[in-house]
């Protein structure tokens, strides 16, 4: 008897599974919405392949090694050298409104493994899960989150390479003869965003076409793959990269995967972001009531640094008060003996020499401001200069016999340690519950290596499941509190950590010209509210570039909105540009923050990026270089098509005073009451665009007319 196909589905997305009794179900299709009812079974559409085994093993929703199936198996797990490979049994597959659960048992190898595909939306979410059932220890040296086959006609695999001050750095790549792979060792997410990637089908763009897309909700270690198979089509797969050693289980024990969530997207690479920023969004610990409306930060690192002075940043706070700011984050360089980054990680308490009275009155001035106060903290992190690593010198991550490598002087503290954890929930609830601290930038500055655990194995995966325990355990306590993660700027932007932060530090490269891309690659994987976004100073320190105030406030106005420089050092001129852009900030937020989001790209090196609903939008058109046209282009909006008849309104082109270029009479007439436009006009014809110069910035509201 042929079981019926199992057909998860969502709105542009489908993905079929064949049950095969006792055998493994495989799948048959990841891909465009299908209907599999009556669909004749695998073994009834395969021809035998010549000098082949005399089973066929297609490829399973959990592929085995060693048992027939050539291609990149789910789980590499071995008993001290026997029981390499499996020969699974199906024992059940449970299915449910929101997915499906099968369990595989390998009676001789003695283990169960059970993979979840849950779906929601455009989404699938995916994780595996093995068991001991035997009497000895079970290695277990890979098991992938998910499987999933990609079609034979893929055309490219777009991810991001990424280094400190430079993340999200785009990679194209044709779809690979054997293998695509990359693999994360650094226990952490890492500067090249969110382990995940982008698979682009024939003729597909940013608005149409077939695109698979997948990322792991994971901070640390991960290997993402590519394979083709000897059938021609591609697997891809993600999980944890495991050390040598790392996860050994006991009889009993198991080993969990992080999720993997994956989308197919029929309509072009906007629609794979909106599902990851829907999923995204529905993971969001906002406390009950959801997210508040994103208040505006100041931060006070490029503007001070180390440099701590109680009234110079109660002064601050009266200035950033003075320009619409909302939440004052005092940044590194508070605690005791903390001059430079070569001491004091680990001793969480105020630097009585810069703050003889505590950090109290500072925070008490911030609040009597109408702000929030937030505090930066680097809780995994040590100096060997610091009283912390002098009463606890073996509570680093060490090997014995290896050199213990510091980077920007600092250890890492080995949070698979509960005594590690439970001192720094100590240290980090005393600091919440005696000052009115309402957010916590929490930093990580640094890679793992040597990362070895209190029992000489790799502790890597322990380093993550103890960062996340503490941080839940600390949200636990403290619902109110929001937190950012960063980590050396975009250090560890990723799906696990979103399910437990509120905010990312994008970058330390505050560079808006930078920006303008990294902020693109931002957004294929995280929403706009949480992507930290600042105005920094002039030129930007990490770069040493300049660019003028109005474009750099609108580089951040649709992200979460700070800025990082000390007003003090602004001209009057500038001051009020910002203040102006704050005030648009908080005009506008609401709306950039709560829809959809479609990025594009014009003629003529206009990039331009849209917020809210297909009708009802906020608009930026951004252009980075100089013109090579003699009059500006029109920009297509092909998500306008069919929406009728929309009134468009410009309401500001961000650019430098004087020499301005001149314009048609349309935008005045979009500045004052705007002009309709049928959306199918808008879609096709497109929309004209003003004159800018390099380094501008347009910005226009579409609304039904
Ligand atoms: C790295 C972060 O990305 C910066 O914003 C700042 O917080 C420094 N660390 C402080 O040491």
């Amino acid at each position: 008897m042929i079981e019926p196909m199992i057909t998860l589905t969502g709105r542009t997305m489908s993905a079929v599974i064949e049950p095969r009794g006792d055998a493994p179900p495989v799948w048959r299709w990841w891909g465009g919405t299908v209907d599999a009812r009556g669909l004749p079974s695998l073994a009834d559409t395969r021809p035998a392949a010549s000098f082949s085994l005399d089973i066929d093993q297609p490829l399973a929703v959990v592929p085995a090694f060693g048992t027939g199936w050539f291609g990149p198996p789910a789980l590499r797990a071995h008993r001290d050298g026997r029981h390499s490979a499996q020969w699974f049994e199906t024992v059940s597959i449970e299915t449910g409104d929101d997915g499906l659960t099968i369990t595989l048992v390998d009676r001789a190898a003695r283990l169960t493994l059970v993979q979840r595909i849950a779906v929601a939306g455009d989404l699938l979410t995916l994780s595996g899960e093995v068991v001991n059932d035997g009497e000895d220890v079970l290695e277990i040296e890979w098991l992938a989150a998910g499987t999933l086959p990609l079609p034979g006609d893929c055309a490219q695999i777009h991810s991001f390479t990424g280094r400190h001050n430079a993340e999200f750095v785009p990679q194209a790549e044709p779809m690979p003869a054997h293998g695509w792979v990359r693999e994360n060792r650094r226990g952490l997410t890492g500067h090249a965003g969110p382990p995940g990637l982008f698979v682009s089908g024939p003729a597909s763009g940013w608005h149409a076409g077939r695109v698979h897309a997948a990322q792991l909700a994971w901070s640390g270690n991960h290997r993402l793959a590519v394979e083709r198979d000897d059938d021609g089509v591609w697997v891809l797969q993600m999980g944890e990269a495991l050390a040598p050693g790392e996860i050994r289980l006991a009889p009993g024990d198991r080993y969990a995967t992080p999720e993997m969530l994956a989308t197919c997207s029929g309509e072009g690479l906007n629609c794979a972001m909106q599902a990851f920023h829907a999923a995204i969004r529905a993971r969001a610990p906002w406390p009950a009531g959801g997210m508040r409306s994103r208040p505006v930060h100041v931060n006070s690192w490029e503007g001070f640094y180390f440099d701590h002075d109680e009234a110079a940043l109660m002064a601050l706070a009266d200035r950033s008060a003075a320009l619409g700011v909302e939440r004052f984050v005092l940044d590194d360089g508070w605690f005791k003996g903390r001059d430079d980054d070569t001491a004091a990680l680990g001793d969480w308490v105020p630097d009585p020499v810069k703050y003889p009275r505590g950090l109290r009155p500072l925070a008490a001035h911030i609040v009597g401001l109408g702000m929030e106060f937030g505090l930066w903290v680097e809780p995994e992190m040590i100096n060997p200069d610091s009283d912390l690593a002098r009463a606890h010198p073996d509570w680093a991550l060490h090997v014995n016999g290896v050199p213990q490598h510091t980077s920007r002087n600092q250890l890492v503290l080995d949070l698979g340690r509960s005594e590690v954890r439970d001192y720094l929930f100590a240290r980090l609830h005393a600091l919440l519950t005696e000052l009115p601290i309402a957010y916590l930038k929490w930093d990580h500055n640094r890679d793992l290596a040597v990362a070895g655990g209190a029992d000489g194995r790799a502790g890597y995966h322990a380093q993550v499941r103890g960062a996340y325990a503490l941080f839940d355990r600390l949200g636990a306590a403290h619902p109110a509190l929001e937190i950012e993660a960063c980590a050396g700027g975009g250090g560890r932007i990723d799906a696990g950590i979103a399910a437990r932060t509120h905010r990312f530090w994008t970058s330390d490269c505050i560079d808006a010209v930078s920006r303008v891309r990294m902020q693109r690659g931002f957004l294929h994987f995280m929403p706009p509210e949480m992507m930290g976004a600042h105005v920094g100073a002039s030129p930007a320190h990490s770069t040493g570039r300049s660019q003028g105030m109005a474009f750099r406030a609108a580089v951040a106005l649709p992200g979460h909105f700070g800025v990082e420089l000390d007003p003090a050092t602004m001209a009057e001129t500038d001051a009020a540009t910002l203040a102006g852009g704050i005030a648009r900030y908080k005009a506008l937020r609401d709306r950039l923050h709560h829809g959809r989001v479609w990025l594009g790209e014009g003629p003529d090196g206009l990039v331009w990026q849209a917020h809210g609903k297909p009708d009802d939008l906020i608009l930026q058109v951004t252009r980075v270089e100089p013109t090579t046209v003699r009059r500006p282009p029109a920009i297509v909006l092909p998500m306008l098509a069919g929406r009728g008849a929309l009134r468009v309104h410009l309401l500001d082109v961000a650019t430098e005073a004087g020499h301005p270029a001149p314009d048609a009479p349309v935008f005045a007439a979009m500045r004052d009451g705007g002009v309709v436009y049928s959306g199918d006009w808008l879609a096709q014809a497109g929309l004209p665009t003003p004159a800018m110069k390099a380094e501008s910035a347009a910005l226009f509201r579409i609304e039904p007319a």
